[in-house]
């Protein structure tokens, strides 16, 4: 697999980049301090089909509330694990994160899907690591 550097320092807090790695799109979030917290949040949590992310996660800093290796930079796999639509970002729909617009999978800003969706699981987390401050390298 190749690897694809991402600079992240002009990525303004609150936004989403989308990058084209191994033929999938990648969504990469810069999560503001409110958001983390909203993520963080009990009545979130009950909401959840996996708030933890403990199924089917790549890499053990996945397996946590805010799938992450540094909290403020979310990066996923934006395939959705229904039937494999484009997610939309959207902070304004229910779990303030992405709509699917195939079926109405909701996630939040964790990739983390809402019960009553359709898609089974949380948005994958493809294998990254952090090469620098504000560099992140997929692959
Ligand atoms: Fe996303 Fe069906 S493909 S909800």
């Amino acid at each position: 697999v190749t690897t694809l550097d991402i600079d992240l320092h002009d990525l303004a807090p609150g936004t989403q980049r989308v990058v084209a790695w191994a033929g999938k799109p990648i969504l990469v979030v810069h999560r503001t301090p409110q958001q983390l917290a909203i993520l963080q949040s009990p009545a979130l949590f009950d909401r959840l089909r996996d708030p933890q992310s403990k199924v089917l996660q790549q890499g053990a800093y996945a397996a946590n509330w805010h799938r992450s290796i540094d909290p403020a930079f979310l990066v996923v796999v934006g395939i959705c694990t229904h039937l494999g639509c484009v997610p939309r970002f959207d902070p304004q729909t229910d779990g303030n994160g992405w709509l699917c617009p195939c079926h109405n999978s909701h996630f939040d800003l964790s990739g983390r899907v809402l019960k009553g969706s359709p898609a089974p699981y949380n948005l994958p987390v493809p294998p990254y690591a952090v090469v620098k401050p504000g560099t992140l390298r997929l692959g």
